[in-house]
């Protein structure tokens, strides 16, 4: 993989970030957290795909959060959009280049479980991917990793005893379990989230997976964090709004925030 390093990325190599962190639909205010902060556009960036949709802000933030280095990726291009997931490969690996060892991926979901309720919180365990592609497919770069990477613990399992742990003790209610990828931009029909949830997911999103499989395959540890913003399709007597996820995403954004903070300061 060729990348240009003109001054913007030269910006991310020298910061030397010890985290990784992508905020999703409705959570990318926490990156106005962040101390110091040095903003680097995505268009800015050859070769960087840029979203169009609401409630993403298309760059980077560099600074510090709870006193660790962090980049921010505040938005996120989504598969949807008419990108290839390969795409998404830039970033991931410019983050590795500058030296994050934890990616910290966060987004909003629809409920499948139904002991779940719009406002909780799920730790990702692990993802089954109906999205239709792979973010590695095409030409491997050997540099980043092998052809064939193992997924068998992709959301690293000691870092989710660690978290289950912190919020415990902080009190903040976690659920854990599977994010299913559907590639969208359509919600899904009832009978759709019925498989889904026979098939053992329990939650469904449009994000997450490539960025997860591409920073395993280059050796990073990876924490997914959903945010259950709405039922999913057929649960409850109601249809599915965009509007209604960023409202949703937005009122549990504190929650969210204060378990990245300690995840910083206890986890990572
Ligand atoms: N389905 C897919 N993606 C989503 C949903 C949903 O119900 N809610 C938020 N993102």
């Amino acid at each position: 993989m060729k990348i240009v390093k003109n001054a913007a990325v030269q910006i991310l190599l020298d910061f030397h970030p010890e985290l990784g962190l992508i905020l999703g639909s409705g959570l990318g205010e926490m990156a106005d957290k962040i101390k110091d902060p040095v903003y680097v556009n995505y268009c800015d960036i050859p070769g960087l795909p840029i979203s169009q949709v609401e409630g993403h802000e298309n760059r980077f933030v560099l600074g510090t959060l709870k006193g660790k280095k962090v980049i921010t990726m505040q938005g996120r291009v989504h598969y949807y959009e008419g990108i290839r997931q390969s795409d998404l490969a830039l970033p991931i690996r410019l983050m590795k280049l500058a030296g994050v060892k934890t990616l910290l991926l966060t987004n909003a979901a629809g409920g499948v479980n139904t002991t779940f309720k719009p406002g909780d919180i799920m730790l990702i365990s692990d993802h089954i991917n109906l999205s239709g592609s792979n973010p590695l497919i095409g030409p491997n770069d050997p540099d980043f990793g092998p052809r064939f990477p193992d997924m068998s613990d992709i959301y690293t399992a000691s870092l989710r005893a660690k978290i289950r742990h912190l919020a415990d003790e902080e009190g903040t209610p976690l659920k854990e379990g599977v994010y299913v990828m559907y590639s969208g931009p359509s919600y899904e029909t009832p009978a759709e989230i019925r498989m889904i949830r026979t098939l053992g997911g329990d939650a469904v999103g449009m994000s997450t997976v490539p960025e997860a499989i591409l920073a395993r395959h280059c050796g990073m540890q990876v924490i997914g964090i959903t945010c259950v913003t709405n039922m999913a399709a057929g649960i409850l007597p109601r249809k599915l709004s965009h509007q209604e996820v960023l409202d949703s995403a937005e009122k549990t954004a504190p929650m969210l925030e204060k378990l990245v903070g300690g995840i910083l300061e206890k986890v990572c």
